[in-house]
């Protein structure tokens, strides 16, 4: 990816924009899964170390930046449009825009690329994971497995605000089973725990 527009500048953005810890972890842990997915897809085309890297930095920064002006613009009319305003002005590229553009439903851009469709796969199911891990009396992701989580996506009164068809139909998207969906995405956020928060607390045993 071209300099100045990598993680670390997209972390740097999505933290001067948001305040919120619970807004900045969301965009981490989309940002780990869907960079599993551009490390998936460039293993697919052969390609590995440096050249791995490059290929996922941009799914790494979409995941970062989706909800970027989410915090300071949330309505329909202006989240992610602005966001993306900003972005392009200061010159990122415009796959990782297009992909931000896809991930809302309403905006109008299609899902085309394999970013703009690894992006919106791994949204509401970040948030869910998360969900799913934050109701273990450890509160930590390792103790999370696929078939709890396919229990709970059933369970309606369970985080009901995240949307179960975004999660399956984004396992669609990506033309792969709902479970291998689960486990890509849950794997990923386990690898990533301790940036995430999902590392676990430590239980105080009673006397
Ligand atoms: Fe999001």
């Amino acid at each position: 990816m071209v300099d100045g527009f990598g993680r670390a500048a997209a972390l740097a953005l999505l933290e001067e924009w948001t305040a919120s810890d619970s807004l900045r972890k969301h965009g981490m842990a989309v940002s780990i899964c869907t960079e599993a997915y551009g490390r998936r897809e460039a293993e697919r085309f052969g390609l590995s170390g440096a050249e791995a890297e490059a290929f996922a930095e941009p799914y790494a920064c979409a995941g970062l930046l989706h909800d970027m002006d989410y915090e300071r613009y949330p309505s329909l009319e202006e989240h992610p449009f602005i966001g993306v305003g900003h972005l392009r002005e200061l010159g990122w590229p415009e796959p990782v825009l297009h992909a931000i553009l896809a991930h809302a439903d309403y905006s109008g851009t299609a899902r085309e690329s394999h970013l703009d469709k690894a992006l919106f796969a791994c949204d509401e199911l970040a948030g869910f994971l998360t969900a799913c891990a934050l109701v273990k009396p450890t509160k930590s992701i390792h103790d999370v497995e696929v078939a709890g989580v396919k229990k709970k996506m059933k369970d309606k009164a369970f985080a009901r605000a995240v949307k179960r068809e975004d999660i399956i139909g984004g396992a669609e998207l990506l033309g792969i089973p709902l479970e291998e969906h689960l486990g890509n995405c849950l794997k990923a956020m386990q690898e990533w725990a301790g940036e995430l928060g999902l590392d676990g607390v430590v239980i105080q045993q009673a006397d």
